[in-house]
């Protein structure tokens, strides 16, 4: 049983907050504080409900939104973004109200049939478009690729809330509803990780759309994203946090991460790590094993970082798994303006450190150098020669 929570006199909260969730989209994302989804009743003189939950909480949706409202009041139904997670219970709550509009962009259309394979009543709708609701008028505004290509935001006039779907949300399990009430280490934590695992790709397009949304000159009281708390305090806060974000973002971080098999690469990684401070003491530099650290938590530290070492020993004439698992997935970032070398021990062949320099290139990073290796285990000597590298790598920068 979820409780609803009221927002204003005319807005409502009823979605579901899931404690429970440990991973998101399969097994890509880590969301160890939980998370939530987001969905909300407007109550005017038309009755609204923007977006839905994911599909396990779909029949626990429809049982209390019953408990709100006959759900035959209901007028409109919007889905601003036809990811499961939020349209997951369109299919138990449409055989209640079949005939319900759905207003969704024109490709949100496309997505919910390609799911749902259902023909139901939509209206699809492009920036500016409006729906008078009342008092209220509900203005749309598409943001393709934000994150993906159905997304849209809905502005209520009157309340003055940007209904911004996953733009500016959090994986975060809140009871607390409110910016203002939540932990703000927590939270920005989360917003980050979730910025940085999500939408860095689209950064370019996240500028764009919040400059274009910032020219409409909308008076803001909240914005109610579809995931984590609701940014009643100071909402122009996460604006201007994102178009920080967007622009290339970097803090004074260097992060190293590597792999390793017999520790080797680990004591390369732990001498570079050294020689960088001894170089730079106001440089952050944080050490992580791709292999028992999660992937998630360490790409963002790379979003942080202005440059990164990746280090791997070499096996079978590649690097490791636990890396090349990392590369693809920062691959997909596209992250700009950060710089890259490799590092690594090996035995024999010792190919890793080159590959590894292709796919940090690959992966649209500038390479400093061509990176350090060293055969088998390194000694005092080898492991002064990581610390001077380290040095060098900073200084280069
Ligand atoms: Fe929260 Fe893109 O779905």
């Amino acid at each position: 049983m979820q409780a609803s929570k009221r927002l204003t006199e005319k807005v409502t909260w009823v979605g579901k907050v899931d404690w429970e969730l440990e991973k998101f989209h399969g097994d890509e994302l880590s969301t160890y504080r939980g998370s939530s989804y987001n969905s909300y009743l407007i109550r005017d003189e038309k009755v609204v409900l923007i977006d839905t939950v994911w599909l396990p909480y779909d029949t626990e949706f429809v049982r209390n939104l019953k408990d709100e409202i006959d759900l035959k009041e209901i007028d409109y139904i919007i889905i601003q973004h036809a990811e499961i997670d939020h349209s997951g219970a369109l299919r138990e709550l449409m055989r209640e109200i079949p005939g319900t509009p759905i207003y969704c962009t024109n490709n949100g259309r496309k997505i919910i049939q390609g799911h749902f394979h259902e023909d139901w009543n939509f209206v699809t709708v492009k920036t500016g478009d409006t729906l008078d609701i009342g008092e209220s008028t509900l203005t749309f505004v598409e943001a393709p690729m934000l994150h993906w290509p159905d997304t849209m935001f809905t502005y209520m006039s009157g309340e003055n809330i940007l209904f911004s779907n996953d733009a500016f949300g959090q994986h975060y399990a809140t009871e607390t509803l409110y910016n203002d009430r939540a932990d703000t280490c927590e939270l920005y934590e989360e917003a980050m990780k979730y910025y940085a695992n999500i939408l860095t790709p689209f950064s370019a397009l996240v500028t764009k759309k919040i400059n274009e949304v910032l020219a409409m000159e909308l008076p803001l009281n909240m914005i109610c994203t579809s995931h984590g708390v609701i940014w009643r305090d100071n909402p122009a806060q996460i604006v201007e946090t994102y178009l920080k974000w967007a622009n290339n973002y970097q803090e004074n971080q260097i992060t190293i991460v590597y792999d390793t098999m017999w520790q080797s690469t680990r004591l390369m990684a732990e001498a570079i790590a050294a020689g960088i401070q001894a170089e730079d003491p106001d440089v952050v530099v944080k050490v992580y094993n791709v292999a028992k650290k999660d992937k998630n938590d360490i790409v963002t530290e790379i979003f942080k970082s202005k440059a990164i070492l990746a280090g791997s020993a070499t096996v079978n004439n590649r690097y490791l798994s636990g890396m090349a698992g990392l590369l693809e997935m920062v691959k997909g970032m596209k992250f700009k303006n950060k710089k890259a070398a490799a590092f690594g021990s090996y035995g024999w062949s010792g190919e890793g450190n080159k590959l590894l320099t292709e796919d940090l290139t690959v992966a649209g990073f500038e390479i400093v150098n061509e990176g350090f290796r060293t055969q088998w285990v390194p000694d005092e000597e080898v492991l002064a020669a990581c610390q001077e590298y380290g040095k060098e790598f900073v200084r280069s920068l």
